[in-house]
């Protein structure tokens, strides 16, 4: 018996080994260990078993890349400074690019597809400008590259645009998309505070981008309605052909007429169909208060989506910070490990799409004018064939929503009058 006891042990031992010798395993590395990268490496090690579990395999991060070090941090155990390192190591199957900016992450994120690693990626400057073409890349490999993180935080919306509102012509896309305008506007709303203020509290959160001028000034928000369009439309846009206008020029004032005309003001990124093209735009606008979109608030974003057969669905959700941004990326790195040697189809070509031009575009505008009696109050009146209306506490200027009309009408008749002090898109 203790014999066939001993021989029962080594049979279980072998059949245990063979199940080890079994499991298998992905190497990842990381390009960039900043804001996103260290969410990355902490939500691979706080979710490790539901990780592995949904992508059928073990994920191992083999490197983080960075030009800096960590003395202390454990991730000195895995960091290089030499990108040839990843690149040359063919047990690397996914890079996760999370770097930011366009170069040098276009040339390393391009020689990854070439060399057949998959890439998932959050940088939304790189999707916008090479995306096309870095798809085709990985078609051609049969390998992927995932950008889930590059719109919205951590909403799904990439793969929803890609993979689930597939039966529909989309007709429009209008979404809140950057996330620190969207607090520095909702702080100045109902706090009323400052805008310096409220933007440095942004950058201290970890939501603005290094140079917050990309926030400010709607670039962000451009790149990201670029990608979301070129995704709805199959075709490239261009970010350098959307009209961008940002936040800075929005005032206390602003929020008082809002709160008069119930609504609220908010920095939108939207393309529409028109005809058989688009018209995208990236502009502050006062929208209604029952509109879906008045009711997202601080650093959450929202993508409002029109399907021409679904009708209107809203994705809500954190739209920037380290750990709704890196769970995005990492769900990214679950599909890449399960469609390994199969490429995700995504259509976007690199033909330009066809955009209308914004003077032809037509909306209602909201006008601050300087003065204050009848003949001027009367002559924009007649003018802009709008209403009048007056803020509490607001003197020496009035307000005026115009009626509808194309940008080129208003901004002709606007050159006829010297106290426009501002003007605000309006789709009250
Ligand atoms: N700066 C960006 C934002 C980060 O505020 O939305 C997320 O892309």
């Amino acid at each position: 018996p203790k014999k066939n006891f001993r021989l029962l042990m080594n049979l279980r031992r072998t059949r245990q080994n063979k199940i080890i010798r079994r499991k298998k395993m992905v190497n990842i590395a990381v390009l960039g260990y900043g804001t996103v990268g260290s969410g990355v490496v902490e939500v691979l090690r706080t979710n490790q078993e539901s990780i592995n579990k949904r992508a059928g395999q073990e994920i191992n991060l083999k490197y983080v890349l960075d030009l800096r070090d960590f003395p202390g941090d454990p991730v000195e155990k895995v960091l290089v400074h030499d990108y040839d390192t990843i690149l040359n190591d063919d047990d690397v199957k996914i890079v996760v690019e999370v770097m930011g900016g366009v170069n040098p992450a276009y040339q390393f994120v391009k020689n990854a597809l070439l060399k057949g690693k998959s890439v998932c990626t959050s940088n939304k400057e790189l999707v916008a400008k090479h995306g096309a073409e870095l798809l085709e890349i990985a078609k051609a490999n049969k390998i992927n590259f995932l950008f889930e993180a590059s719109v919205g935080g951590g909403i799904p919306i990439i793969r929803p645009l890609n993979q689930s509102l597939t039966a529909d012509e989309i007709v429009e896309i209008s979404g809140i998309l950057n996330g620190t305008t969207n607090y520095i506007l909702t702080k100045m709303s109902k706090e009323g505070l400052p805008f310096d203020t409220v933007l440095k509290e942004a950058q201290e959160l970890g939501y603005a981008e290094r140079n917050p001028e990309a926030d400010v000034e709607g670039y962000d928000a451009c790149r990201k309605i670029a990608i979301l369009s070129s995704l709805a439309c199959g075709h490239q846009v261009d970010f350098e052909d959307i009209y961008t206008e940002g936040i800075t020029k929005i005032t206390d004032v602003d929020f008082k007429y809002a709160s008069k005309l119930d609504v609220s003001i908010k920095l939108i990124g939207s393309s529409r169909k028109v005809g058989n093209g688009f018209a995208a735009m990236v502009a502050p606008k006062m929208i209604s208060n029952d509109h879906p979109l008045a009711g997202v608030n601080g650093v959450m974003n929202a993508i409002f989506v029109k399907g021409n057969v679904l009708g209107d669905v809203m994705f809500y959700g954190a739209g920037a910070g380290k750990l709704p941004t890196a769970s995005a990326v990492v769900s990214d790195v679950v599909d890449a490990v399960k469609h390994m040697g199969t490429n995700i189809m995504t259509i976007w070509s690199t033909h330009k799409a066809d955009l209308v031009d914004i003077k032809n575009v037509v909306t209602r505008f909201f006008i601050r004018v300087k003065g204050d009696d009848d003949a001027d109050v009367a002559a924009v009146k007649a003018a802009f064939n709008g209403e009048i209306v007056r803020a509490d506490g607001v003197t020496g200027e009035f307000g005026c929503v115009t009626a509808p009309m194309t940008e080129k009408e208003y901004a002709d008749k606007a050159a006829g009058f010297d106290g426009i002090i501002s003007m605000i898109r309006y789709e009250g």
